[in-house]
């Protein structure tokens, strides 16, 4: 598979590691680090929390599409780190399959190390207001079967290290073979 002048991009579920590993992908592979919750975040000028209240999840998801579309466009190779919604769309999965733009790496972890990780940061993910792990499992659920439609690689980040998983994530873009 070549990955030249595609996007890298990293889906899972809240707390799965996106956005720091995005960084220091990014840092490693000297490409730019787009992170689609705050391009949200940006446009909507409130936090996400507030778009939610404010103006309903619904709204977020087009904001969230709209990022999205835009990123892949984007000529110059980028490193995405997408919200852990971002594949419930049919259209966002769609634009994600479209080979030609994104190479998808799918952080997974168990509900429980999720939780684990996520403590505390409820006023920053709506979605986790109540019963954090609860919440988890069933986005588990809901969303395994639509990680795996978008990846091409899967990372089981529950006993790894983030220095680890950055590791195999700069790993599999420099890969030249076919996994
Ligand atoms: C969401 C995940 C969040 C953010 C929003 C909704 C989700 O991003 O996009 O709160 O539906 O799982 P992170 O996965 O970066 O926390």
């Amino acid at each position: 598979m070549d990955r030249a002048g595609r996007h890298l991009v990293l889906v899972g579920l809240m707390g799965s590691g996106k956005s720091s590993v995005a960084r220091r992908v990014g840092q490693r592979l000297g490409w730019r680090v787009v992170d689609l919750d705050a391009v949200v975040e940006a446009t909507a000028q409130c936090s996400i929390p507030e778009l939610f209240s404010r103006r309903g999840e619904q709204a977020f998801r087009d904001l969230e599409t709209d990022a999205l579309t835009t990123a892949l466009a984007d000529v110059e190779p980028s490193v995405l780190a997408t919200g852990g919604g971002v594949v419930v769309r049919d259209l966002n999965r769609d634009l994600l399959r479209g080979a030609h733009h994104a190479f998808v790496v799918w952080l997974d972890a168990s509900p429980t190390a999720l939780a684990a990780r996520v403590a505390g940061t409820a006023s920053t993910r709506p979605l986790l207001a109540d019963d954090p792990l609860g919440t988890l499992s069933r986005l588990a659920e809901q969303r395994t079967a639509l990680y795996a439609e978008v990846a091409h690689h899967r990372i089981d980040t529950d006993a790894v290290q983030l220095d680890d998983v950055v590791d195999a994530v700069v790993a599999l873009v420099d890969r030249k073979d076919e996994p």
